[in-house]
């Protein structure tokens, strides 16, 4: 089990989904955890939670496309806990049936999800890390996903929005290294939040299933794991990766699986 005993973590859109997950599982871990959601209610909710079963956590609102919002956000994690030493970029825009083409996306789509998808882990490492530094490193995840590592004919604000995530992990990488701050992105296949056990179609899930190397879709637990793993000093010595945590849904070319 990774360690993470004496460290402060924080976790966007952590009131539901993979961020909720993960931010169980660092606490689980040892990690004392500020579980940001969109609302400071659904986030107060999952951190009361956590406190129930013995972790520690506060809850707070952000809205993270709000640079005054995230500085807050970070400053919460000082004020309560006296430093940061992790912090997951998890939030984004995953409400996508506006989300087309080039030709046919609204501009305002493009925009709106840039807004949290890009400009939101921006505040986040921006004012994150200045924090890190004065405890002597520390280190970031950004959530992204298969449609950043290559491309569909749909999605386009969605898929390059997380494609110019992995040029930022990368950028802090080699900006913040030398100071001991890590910062790696986890390319995600199919998860089975409680939304998408909801909202997509079961036939969907089914030919998502068949094209993972796998022979089962994603656990929010899956993911929440190597978060745990990437924040502890065993990956000390990962840093700037692109880490796909698919099932092996981007390890093949996909006309030849049919
Ligand atoms: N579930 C999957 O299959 C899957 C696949 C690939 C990537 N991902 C990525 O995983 C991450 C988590 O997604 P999820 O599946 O748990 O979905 P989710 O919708 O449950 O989580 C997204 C969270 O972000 C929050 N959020 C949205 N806009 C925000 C804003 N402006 N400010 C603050 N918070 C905001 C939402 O409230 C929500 O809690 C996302 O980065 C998503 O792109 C998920």
């Amino acid at each position: 089990m990774p360690d993470l005993g004496g460290k402060v973590a924080i976790v966007t859109g952590a009131a539901s989904g993979i961020g909720k997950t993960t931010a169980e599982t660092l606490a689980r871990h040892g990690a004392a955890v500020v579980v940001a959601g969109h609302s400071e209610n659904g986030a107060e909710e999952v951190a009361a939670e956590i406190r129930a079963q013995g972790g520690t956590a506060i809850g707070v609102g952000v809205e993270v496309t709000d640079e005054e919002q995230v500085k807050a956000m970070i400053g919460a994690a000082v004020t309560a806990y006296g430093g940061l030493d992790c912090l997951h970029n998890n939030a984004a825009a995953t409400k996508m049936h506006r989300d087309s083409d080039v030709v046919n996306v609204a501009t305002e789509v493009w925009d709106e999800t840039m807004a949290v998808n890009l400009r939101g882990p921006f505040f986040g490492c921006k004012y994150a890390i200045p924090e890190m530094l004065k405890r002597g490193g520390g280190a970031i995840v950004n959530t992204s996903s298969a449609a950043g590592l290559k491309a569909e004919r749909i999605r386009v604000s969605y898929g390059v929005s997380k494609a110019a995530l992995h040029g930022l992990t990368r950028h802090v990488a080699n900006a913040y290294g030398k100071q001991n701050v890590r910062c790696n992105a986890i390319a995600l296949g199919m998860i089975l939040t409680e939304a998408a056990e909801r909202n997509v179609e079961p036939k969907m899930l089914a030919y998502l299933e068949e094209h993972n190397a796998l022979a089962r879709l994603g656990k929010t637990a899956d993911v929440a794991e190597v978060v745990a793993f990437l924040f502890s000093d065993a990956a000390s010595f990962i840093t700037g990766e692109v880490i796909a945590v698919d099932g092996g849904f981007t390890s093949h070319l996909p006309a030849l699986v049919d």
